[in-house]
């Protein structure tokens, strides 16, 4: 019943002599949630970024569709119907919602030399792409900079599902959003999933994950503390996994002894 779209199998991953990811495993199934969790360079964005062509995977095997495939860019990513929104690079900020939404893909009237921009019909179909996932624009020609931090996420994640994404690969889509912002994005995040496509949602937040996800890879300095299935962990286990008990408290010990030591090297 499950169809897997990804699987990879003890991927690794050095950058010259870095290593920034070593054995990890984990898959993405359509109509499913798979999150991956970490703190700052714990291999979140290489492990993605192997997935969306931009980088190639060092040692391992990746599966699309059961078949083992290293992608040579993210165009061939992209043409096997994996689909990357990046927390900064997915809209130009000066263009307007509906430019964005098709990015180069614009519809056009005429032919050869004559041809034009279809302006009616690209606005009339963004907006209806919109629309679906719910977001209800006043006017799909304002500039997309004019958008907040979710509504410019959630163009992207309308744009990769009408133009036919199987997966879905966000890096930190809630990063640098407010409560009910992220609240909005987990939304489209889950839309996505119940329209069958195959979500990788990047986050450092388990509150975030938890509610959407599926199944949980916590990765911790490039090696995987075990992807686990949404029914075989509790969010406070995750929670705990992701910040690591021992550490907190060595922390909470560090803070609590330190008394006015201002102004040391
Ligand atoms: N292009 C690169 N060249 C060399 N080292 C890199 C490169 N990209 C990442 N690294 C290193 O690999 C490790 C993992 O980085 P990565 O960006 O995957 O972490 P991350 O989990 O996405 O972190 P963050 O939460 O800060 O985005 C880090 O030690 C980083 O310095
Ligand atoms: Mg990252």
């Amino acid at each position: 019943m499950t169809h897997e779209l990804i699987r990879v199998e003890d991927v690794g991953k050095t950058y010259g002599s870095v290593l920034a990811l070593r054995e990890v495993s984990t898959v993405v199934n359509a109509g499913e949630v798979t999150c991956v969790l970490g703190d700052n360079g714990a291999g979140k964005s290489t492990l993605i970024k192997i997935l969306a062509g931009v980088h190639q995977h060092s040692s391992g095997r990746m599966l699309v569709d059961g078949a083992a495939t290293t992608f040579g860019s993210p165009r061939e990513a992209l043409d096997a119907g994996i689909a990357t929104v990046y927390q900064d690079l997915a809209v130009v900020p000066l263009m307007s919602v509906w430019r964005n939404f098709f990015l180069g893909s614009e519809p056009t009237v005429g032919f050869g030399p004559l041809r034009v921009l279809d302006r009616k019909k690209g606005k009339a179909v963004a907006k209806r792409a919109l629309a679906e996932m719910g977001i209800d624009l006043r006017d799909v020609e304002q500039p997309v900079g004019t958008l907040s931090g979710g509504e410019r996420q959630c163009v992207a994640i309308a744009r990769a599902i009408h133009f036919g994404a199987k997966a879905l690969i966000l890096d930190e889509p809630t990063a640098a959003l407010g409560v009910k912002q992220a609240g909005v994005v987990l939304r489209y995040v889950a839309q996505a999933r119940d329209r069958g496509l195959g979500v990788v949602l990047i986050t450092h937040n388990p509150h975030h994950a938890y509610p959407v996800g599926d199944r949980f890879l916590v990765l911790k300095r490039g090696r995987s503390l075990g992807s686990a299935e949404k029914a075989e962990i509790t969010l406070a286990e995750l929670t705990r996994q992701m910040a690591g008990g021992a550490e907190l408290e060595q922390l909470a010990h560090e803070l609590g002894g330190v008394d006015s030591e201002s102004g040391a090297g």
